[in-house]
Parts: C-alpha cells; structure tokens; sequence
C-alpha cells in the first residue's frame, strides 16, 4: 500500500493559511502554490538513494554523497498542477515535464481529459503527478490512469489540498501510489469544491475568477 504523508511542517502550515485566504491575490497566490509545492518536493524525495562520492574540498579529500543517478519527470494536471510546477524544479532542475490536461465537467464534476504529452524515457524514470486540489479525486485517478500506460519507475502525487473523498478515491484506484498532501480538509460541497479548501486553485492561480 502507498503511503499517505499530510505534512505538516510550520512553514507549510503558515504558508498555506495566507493561500485559503480569500483577500490574496493572484500574484501571491501563484507565489505561495509554488513555495508549497517546493517545501512539499523536499518531504516527497526524502527517501532517494545516495551513493557515495570521493570529492576534494579546498581543505583535503571528503567522502561525500550524491544522488544515485534517480531519473524523476513531473507531470502537471493542467491547469492548475502547472502552478506547482517551478518551485519543484527548483529543487530538482533535472526533471523532465510531462503535461496531462483535463478539466471537471461541471455538471457531472468527471474529468474531461483534453491533452498528454509525456516524456518519450519516461519508464526510466520516478514520476510525480501535480495538482494542489484533490477533490472527488476523479482528474487525479485518471492522469495516473494515463501516465500508468507508458509504465513509470514509480508515481507520486503531490497535491496541496485534500478532500477526504479524493483521497480514499485515488488510494482505491491507485494503492501503489504515494501520495503527499499539505493539508486533508473536512468535505466536499453541493459543486464538489473541497470545505474549507481555498476556491477553484486554477482560477486563483491565472486570474480567470
Ligand atoms: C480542478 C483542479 C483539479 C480538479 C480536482 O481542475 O485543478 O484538477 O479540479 O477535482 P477532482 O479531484 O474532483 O477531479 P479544474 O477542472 O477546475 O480545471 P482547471 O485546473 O483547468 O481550472
Ligand atoms: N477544484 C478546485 O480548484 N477547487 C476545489 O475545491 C475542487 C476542485
């Protein structure tokens, strides 16, 4: 079974209670999806692999580590995953970017996939699929669906916002698959918009209220 991780760490905590607030604005709000999906990146690669290295610092030699040569691809549910998508780069700059998009039918609230380009080695490679909302968890369920054809090391998902109805979801759909969240909030509503959560993430993030 794959592990559910609600961080929980101060500065994702404080973070993401100026990211509910409904009197941030767009500017600040891009800043902090990519700040929390950042500081989430570094609980989310905890566990990779080093091996050793022998360098020279400028004092004598050093046994060091290094990364043990772990491929990673992140893979963004447009639109709003794409938001997530810089801060992760900065820790791992290597990354490849795949893109996966969908968008809610909003009567029905089931994903309606649109686009995915992913990258062409990506079975050598550990992905993570990005969304900060994970609501009915339907968009999520079906991007894993999607980048599971092309048979991946592994899959991650790191979102921001957790309803608990998308995460029993995706756990029954996908029970090999880690997932990392900010925060696991109380409930959907009426539209399937996570309670308290933070509004409609890709509205937020490009101005489109
Ligand atoms: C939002 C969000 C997720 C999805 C989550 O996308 O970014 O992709 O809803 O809901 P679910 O767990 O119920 O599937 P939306 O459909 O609003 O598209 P957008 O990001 O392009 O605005
Ligand atoms: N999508 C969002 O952007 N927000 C929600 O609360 C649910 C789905």
């Amino acid at each position: 079974m794959g592990t559910v991780t609600i961080t929980n760490h101060p500065l994702i905590q404080h973070k993401l209670s100026i990211l509910r607030d409904k009197n941030t604005g767009t500017n600040e709000f891009r800043q902090l999806i990519a700040e929390l999906a950042m500081l989430e990146c570094y609980e989310a690669t905890r566990d990779l692999p080093l091996q050793p290295k022998l360098i020279e610092t400028p004092i004598g030699p050093c046994h060091a580590n290094e990364l043990a040569g772990r491929k990673m691809a992140i893979v963004p549910i447009l639109r709003a995953g794409l938001g997530m998508v810089d801060g992760i780069l900065k820790l791992v700059p290597s990354a490849k970017v795949g893109h996966i998009g969908m968008f809610r039918d909003p009567e029905t609230h089931e994903p309606v996939p649109y686009y995915c380009k992913l990258p062409q080695d990506i079975e050598e490679r550990d992905v993570f699929v990005l969304d900060p909302m994970l609501a009915t968890g339907g968009s999520a369920v079906d991007a894993i669906n999607q980048v599971k054809q092309y048979n991946p090391k592994s899959i991650r998902f790191l979102g921001i916002v957790a309803a608990p109805e998308g995460l029993q979801a995706l756990q029954t759909a996908h029970p090999d698959v880690d997932i990392i969240c900010a925060a696991l909030d109380e409930k959907l509503n009426e539209n399937a918009y996570i309670v308290p959560g933070l509004g409609d993430a890709g509205d937020r993030i490009f101005g489109t209220l």
